[in-house]
């Protein structure tokens, strides 16, 4: 649906322009810079704009004075391009009949790299590092450096390159970072949630560093139920005002690993001394997610054995996913601190997984009896038939 008024709003712009068709009948440009024609090819520009739109000159012709003749501009500098192509990329009259927004200049003026670029500086990015200058492609094609598989890489070409970012003070590890994060990882591996890449936690015209304040309401969007847990800690406002991102302080900025009860153990003292209140609650907490994680392991292994017996293990494989949910549930709620609350959790976790346990065993023990009985049973028979042969063979 998208796709089709695109298209008939092109057909429109087509007609009001008059450009595109002609322009492409006659042009001598390709004659000598096959390079750029071969690129220009694939553009999302190739309909609409021929190269005389970006460089003027006069593309009748195979001569070459005249061919750079009529308007020439030539090549566009780095210092050049974000206003160039903003001439017509932040022009409502000429994108209203395509549907693109205009922001995208502006938005990249108020970013770190835009600011920069204000001052002078042409080594941060600008519109053709993240859009190329002849290839430019859709976000939808894979190809595309804009493509939200390839965002990491593109932003990597400078970010991750540890040369053009020692002037500025920068880390290039935040790339490899971002990768071992679980979130690049899931991606990966072809998870179909929606996952963060840099332009979801940086904007991509706006790429300014998120501030703290950003950063947690970043995370918010798509972990609004840890969250409101967290709003409810101790932590909340107080980790921003001693400087922290809240969400980072813990699970760090690009290398957001898997998390688990290691967690509580590594995390709080890095900021609190070990033995104090705040250390020993998050003792207590990693010990009632231990214990409970114990409880449902134990509990997974008898199943596994019961079912070897074999003895119908259906209801039990439905409550231990009972105690599982608690268990999960217990995850975004631990970001409250409240150890009470978490233990009531974990509490209820740990009872269905004993409770099963125990009605297992005693299953268990009660087929153990029948088949002792059987086994018995068999025994006799067997004695019997063997005395049976003997006396008659005997009496022949
Ligand atoms: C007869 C061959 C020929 C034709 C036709 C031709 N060019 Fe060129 N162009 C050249 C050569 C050779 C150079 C490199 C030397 C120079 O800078 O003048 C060049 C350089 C350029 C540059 C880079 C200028 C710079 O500042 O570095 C641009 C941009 C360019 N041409 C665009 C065009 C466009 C657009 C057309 C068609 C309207 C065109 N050319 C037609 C031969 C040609
Ligand atoms: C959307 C605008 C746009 C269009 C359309 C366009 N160019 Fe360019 N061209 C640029 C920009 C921006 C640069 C400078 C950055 C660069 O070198 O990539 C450039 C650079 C060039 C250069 C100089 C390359 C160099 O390395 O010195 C040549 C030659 C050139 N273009 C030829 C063409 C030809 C031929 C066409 C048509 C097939 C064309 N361009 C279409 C924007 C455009
Ligand atoms: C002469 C006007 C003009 C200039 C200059 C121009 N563009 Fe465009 N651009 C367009 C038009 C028109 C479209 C819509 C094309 C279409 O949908 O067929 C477009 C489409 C795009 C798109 C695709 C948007 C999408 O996803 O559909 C991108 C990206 C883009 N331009 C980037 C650039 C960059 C980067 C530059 C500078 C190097 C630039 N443009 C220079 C007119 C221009
Ligand atoms: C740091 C990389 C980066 C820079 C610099 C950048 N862009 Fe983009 N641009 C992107 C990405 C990524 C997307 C696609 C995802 C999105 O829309 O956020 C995009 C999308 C676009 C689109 C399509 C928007 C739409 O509505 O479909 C246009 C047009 C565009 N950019 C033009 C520009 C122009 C003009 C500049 C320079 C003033 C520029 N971009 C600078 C990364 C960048
Ligand atoms: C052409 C190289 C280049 C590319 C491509 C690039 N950047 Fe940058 N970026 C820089 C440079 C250089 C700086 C340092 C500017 C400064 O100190 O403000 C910077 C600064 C930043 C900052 C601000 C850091 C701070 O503390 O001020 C963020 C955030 C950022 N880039 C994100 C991105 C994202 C996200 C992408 C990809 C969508 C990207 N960059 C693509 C060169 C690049
Ligand atoms: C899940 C959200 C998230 C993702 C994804 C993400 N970042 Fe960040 N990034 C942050 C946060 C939070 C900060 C810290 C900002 C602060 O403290 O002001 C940060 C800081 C930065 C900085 C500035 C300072 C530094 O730490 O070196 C740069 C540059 C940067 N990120 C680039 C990137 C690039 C490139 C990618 C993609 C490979 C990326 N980020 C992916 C959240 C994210
Ligand atoms: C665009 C949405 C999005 C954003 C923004 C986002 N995440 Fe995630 N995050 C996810 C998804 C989806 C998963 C589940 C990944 C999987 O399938 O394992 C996840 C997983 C996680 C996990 C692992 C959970 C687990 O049980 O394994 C942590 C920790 C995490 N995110 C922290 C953060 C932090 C901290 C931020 C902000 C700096 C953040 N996320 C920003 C979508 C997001
Ligand atoms: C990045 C630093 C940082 C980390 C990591 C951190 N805290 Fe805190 N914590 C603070 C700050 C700052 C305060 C507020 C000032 C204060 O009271 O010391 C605070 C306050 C607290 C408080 C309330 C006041 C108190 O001291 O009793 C508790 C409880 C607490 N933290 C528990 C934890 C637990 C549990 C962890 C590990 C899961 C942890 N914190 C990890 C920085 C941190
Ligand atoms: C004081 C340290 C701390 C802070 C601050 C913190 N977390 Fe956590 N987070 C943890 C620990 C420890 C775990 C591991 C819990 C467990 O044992 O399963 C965890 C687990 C998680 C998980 C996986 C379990 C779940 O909740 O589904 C996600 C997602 C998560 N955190 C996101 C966030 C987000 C988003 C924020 C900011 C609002 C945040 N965390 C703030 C320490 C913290």
């Amino acid at each position: 649906m998208k796709t089709m008024s695109r298209l008939l709003l092109k057909i429109f712009a087509l007609g009001l322009l008059g450009t595109g068709a002609s322009a492409q009948t006659q042009n001598y440009c390709k004659t000598c810079h096959s390079e750029q024609e071969v690129e220009f090819r694939d553009s999302v520009h190739r309909e609409e704009l021929s190269c005389v739109s970006c460089h003027g000159g006069d593309a009748s012709t195979a001569e070459l004075p005249q061919a750079h003749g009529k308007g020439f501009r030539g090549k566009i500098t780095r210092a050049q391009i974000p206003a160039f192509c903003a001439g017509c990329h932040a022009d409502r009259e000429q994108m209203r009949p395509y549907g693109l927004s205009t922001d995208q200049y502006a938005l990249y003026q108020s970013s770190g790299h835009g600011r920069k670029f204000a001052q002078g500086d042409a080594q941060v990015a600008i519109c053709t590092d993240c859009h190329q200058s002849h290839r430019v492609l859709s976000q939808d094609n894979p190809q595309s450096p804009t493509h939200r598989q390839n965002i990491a890489a593109t932003c990597g070409h400078c970010h991750a390159d540890p040369e053009r970012m020692r002037p500025y003070g920068l880390s290039a590890g935040v790339v490899a970072d971002y990768e071992a994060s679980v979130h690049a990882q899931a991606k990966r591996e072809g998870s179909a949630a929606r996952l963060p890449s840099c332009i979801d936690c940086h904007g991509s015209h706006g790429a300014a560093p998120a501030g703290v304040g950003d950063v947690s309401k970043v995370c918010m969007h798509c972990h609004r139920q840890t969250r409101e847990f967290f709003h409810l800690s101790p932590h909340f406002k107080t980790l921003a005002a001693a400087g922290y991102g809240e969400c980072a302080a813990c699970h760090s900025n690009h290398r957001i690993l898997k998390p688990g009860p290691q967690l509580w153990a590594s995390t709080c003292v890095t900021c609190h001394e070990a033995g104090s209140t705040a250390a020993r609650t998050g003792d207590q907490i990693q010990a009632l997610f231990i214990q409970a994680q114990a409880d449902i392991a134990q509990a997974t292994e008898t199943i596994i054995q019961a079912r070897q017996v074999p003895l119908a293990v259906e209801d039990y494989e439905q409550r231990l996913s009972i105690a599982s949910t608690y268990l999960m549930e217990a995850g975004p709620l631990s970001h409250t601190l409240d150890v009470a609350a978490v233990e009531e959790l974990t509490r209820k976790s740990h009872s269905v997984a004993q409770e099963l346990e125990t009605e297992i065993h005693e299953k268990m023990t009660i087929f153990g009896g029948r088949r002792l009985v059987v086994g018995l049973i068999w025994l006799y028979l067997l004695i019997t038939i063997g005395a049976l042969q003997y006396f008659k063979r005997r009496s022949r």
